[in-house]
């Protein structure tokens, strides 16, 4: 008898147990077909319901072209779902009590997702406001961002952002620089690592520098003392470019390098100048030195991070206004803010992508787009 009942007991539960799965299992397939099931039309509804929860289902279906009864059925299965409660916080809809809004609430009825979220910013509709006669939201966003933006820009800058360009490429291959026109850059400076690895590198930055320097133009590499003979062997091999001088710069006080395998406190660093045919430019002094150097490296944007001021020095004692300098070993991007600041365009590279993005949010913030 007690046999019998657990065996009775066990039937039931199995089926029970069936039952909840199986009404649980039809809920799913209903949600699924439920959510496949939606019409272009309805999704176009939900869209338009998500950036403006607070219009009335007349002022959508009028916007949309579709029946309220339609819109009305929409807002409620998206309310019974529970995922949209958010939408009908007030203090996301403080836009609809917006004096401008209120004096145009028919323009809501003709808006498209992508207007009703430029409109839902107060400061675009305080922008719509002041200028009647833009009747856009998109329109006014595009304008104001673009107010914004010349309120940022440095004052300093004189050329355009279509003066500049800043890639990644590695410079042991000249074929990653077909994008440069040969003879088109007037000044070329290289900051290249100052350890052994910096050999076939040179190499490369000569290579590419006698192919894309004018004639008469010159190209600085900045280096330490430890390798000299054989950056400046690498340097050399390419005939089409002529060793010039070499340059010398004080590490600032206070910071002088030191390279302890040689017991040397270096104080200077140098920079080789080769020009490519014959230099054309003014006479210059072989010793940079800008009173203001505050640091023998700025490590702010780069480990290796050139000092401003040397570069400026360089670039105004090495270039004019409307000249072109490239370096095509960027880092943290001094060379191309200091060109941006001192009027000459830019083309520069670098093998690593993140020196080239933090490069680019530098000069982009120059010329006073938000990072
Ligand atoms: C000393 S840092 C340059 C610092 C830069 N002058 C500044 O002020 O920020 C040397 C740069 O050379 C780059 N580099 C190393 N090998 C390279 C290669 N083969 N091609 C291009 N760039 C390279 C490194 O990624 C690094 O950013």
């Amino acid at each position: 008898m007690r046999g019998f009942l657990r065996i009775k007991l066990d039937t039931g539960l199995i089926i029970g147990t069936g039952l909840i799965y199986a009404s649980y299992a039809k809920i799913c397939v209903w949600e699924v077909i439920g959510i496949a099931k939606l019409t272009d039309k309805q999704i176009k509804i939900r869209e338009y319901l998500k950036s403006a929860w607070n219009l009335s289902d007349r002022s959508i279906a009028r916007a949309l072209g579709v029946s309220h009864s339609t819109v009305g059925r929409v807002r409620k299965e998206m309310q019974k779902s529970g995922r949209f409660d958010h939408l009908s916080n007030t203090a996301d809809n403080e836009w609809m009590n917006h004096p401008y809004i209120q004096a145009n609430k028919g323009l809501l009825e003709t808006l498209n997702p992508r207007g009703l979220r430029a409109i839902k910013n107060i400061e675009v509709l305080d922008y719509m406001q002041a200028h009647p006669q833009i009747k856009s939201p998109c329109v006014a966003q595009a304008y104001l961002a673009r107010e914004k933006r010349q309120q940022r820009k440095d004052a300093r800058v004189t050329i355009s952002l279509d003066d500049v360009d800043i890639r990644v490429a590695d410079v042991r291959h000249v074929e990653q620089f077909d994008w440069i026109e040969d003879g088109s850059i007037d000044l070329c400076i290289c900051d290249p690592p100052w350890d052994r690895t910096s050999i076939p590198i040179c190499e490369g930055i000569s290579r590419v520098a006698a192919d894309k320097l004018r004639d008469g133009g010159s190209l600085l590499v900045l280096t330490g003392g430890s390798h000299l003979p054989d950056i400046i062997n690498a340097l050399s091999a390419n005939k089409r470019l002529r060793y010039h001088w070499l340059l010398t710069c004080p590490l600032p006080q206070g910071s002088p390098a030191s390279v302890s395998r040689l017991k040397i406190q270096s104080k200077v660093r140098f920079v080789l100048w080769y020009v490519k045919g014959t230099y054309d430019g003014d006479i210059v002094s072989d010793y940079i030195n800008r009173p203001n150097s505050s640091s023998a490296t700025d490590k702010t944007y780069h480990e290796w991070g050139a000092p401003e001021e040397l570069i400026s020095e360089l670039i105004e004692r090495f270039s004019n206004p409307g000249d072109t300098v490239a370096d095509w070993t960027v880092g943290g991007g001094t060379t191309a803010v200091c060109a941006v600041l001192l009027g000459r365009k830019f083309i520069e590279s670098d093998v690593d992508e993140n020196a080239v993005k933090t490069t680019l949010r530098r000069v982009r913030q120059l010329f006073g787009y938000a990072r």
